[in-house]
């Protein structure tokens, strides 16, 4: 992309929360937008799902404690580092509505956006192969299949994956996030 950016007053943190169904492109939508403000010289960083849950969250499952305390501390670290002026993308599941509403209420400048596919989209796509998994039963408690997903009622932005391409999202995401073009 060639836009330029007019960034945000320095030491300004936030957190862009990247909410949806699994391959839903929340992983994909924020590195790439991570990958854009780095290269404009934002201070940004990414705190992705699965990269918690090998780390932070190492041992957690998928009963719904086990994803609120992950969502809880996924918030928490975003926490520490937007208070330093940090651009935090989080991209998690984080399936119930309580629970983003009260995390991202604790947040400086929270912004939540639904990365939103249909059902069928995300499991024709089936990046990691689970959705064949979850359907034949392998998978117990699986998102949008087996366990709910509480899809957003007032996202600050809602971007239809199967409908847009990663850059139009990114762009869509830099407008919304006002790192004017
Ligand atoms: S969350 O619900 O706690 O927010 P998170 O985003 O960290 O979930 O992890 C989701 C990832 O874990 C999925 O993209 C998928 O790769 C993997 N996964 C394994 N089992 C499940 C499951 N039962 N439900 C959803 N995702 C699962």
């Amino acid at each position: 992309m060639t836009t330029t950016l007019s960034r945000p007053e320095v030491g300004t943190g936030r957190v862009v929360w990247f909410t949806g169904l699994s391959g839903a492109g929340k992983s994909t939508l924020a590195s790439a937008l991570h990958a854009e403000l780095v290269s404009r010289g934002v201070a940004a960083e990414l705190l992705d799902g699965d990269a918690v849950r090998e780390n932070l969250s190492k041992g957690l499952g998928f009963t719904r404690v086990d994803r609120d305390t992950n969502v809880r501390r996924i918030a928490f670290v975003a926490g520490l580092l937007a208070k330093h002026g940090v651009t935090v993308l989080v991209s998690a599941i984080s399936p119930y509505a309580d629970t983003r509403r009260e995390v991202l209420s604790g947040l400086p400048n929270p912004t939540e956006v639904f990365v939103d596919a249909p059902l069928e989209v995300v499991t024709e796509r089936d990046v990691k192969g689970l959705y064949l998994r979850a359907l034949a039963g392998e998978i117990k408690h699986f998102t949008g299949v087996s366990d709910p997903y509480e899809a957003p009622e007032n996202p600050d932005l809602h971007l239809r994956t199967d409908q847009i391409s990663v850059e139009e999202g990114v762009t869509r995401l830099l407008t919304h996030l006002e790192y004017t073009a």
